[in-house]
């Protein structure tokens, strides 16, 4: 079976209380319930994973490399400035999905802009935790 590594970045672990008209009210535990509960129904073994530790996430990135494994990835706030995490992601050599829950695109202009997008196969913005859903039957298919 397929192993998908969904690695969720800086301030995510606080999802729930974190400015939920922005990010919803489910909480990171919830979103990792979802997420292993989405691969069971799709196929592939989830394994979900948060960190405020950038040298944390280029470690967890540097892994699915290795392995060969894909990658769903909502790297927050790295996305609009970490050249070293994406040049973790470059590395990936399975389908590499980004996600933002919020409309990044309808938010401040820092936000429109994401270094990572370039090296992903694909970017899901503003669908809320349905973007990992979707992320995931994107990463069945492929
Ligand atoms: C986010 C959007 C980022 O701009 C922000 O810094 C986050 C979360 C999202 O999921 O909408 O922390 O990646």
């Amino acid at each position: 079976m397929t192993r998908v590594l969904v690695l969720n970045g800086v301030n995510l672990g606080r999802l729930g209380s974190r400015e939920p008209l922005i990010y919803g009210s489910t909480t990171h535990a919830e979103l990792a319930d979802l997420c292993v509960a989405t691969g069971q129904e799709v196929g592939l073994e989830v394994e979900v994973r948060q960190t405020d530790d950038e040298a944390q996430m280029v470690g967890w990135v540097h892994e699915a490399a290795d392995a060969g494994n894909p990658v769903v990835l909502n790297s927050a706030a790295w996305s609009h400035y970490s050249y070293a995490l994406r040049d973790a992601c470059s590395q990936l050599t399975a389908p590499l999905v980004e996600v933002h829950i919020s409309q990044v695109h309808a938010r401040e202009e820092f936000r429109h802009t994401s270094v990572i997008s370039a090296v992903a196969t694909a970017t899901i913005t503003g669908l809320g935790v349905e973007g990992y859903r979707a992320a995931l039957r994107f990463l069945a298919l492929a």
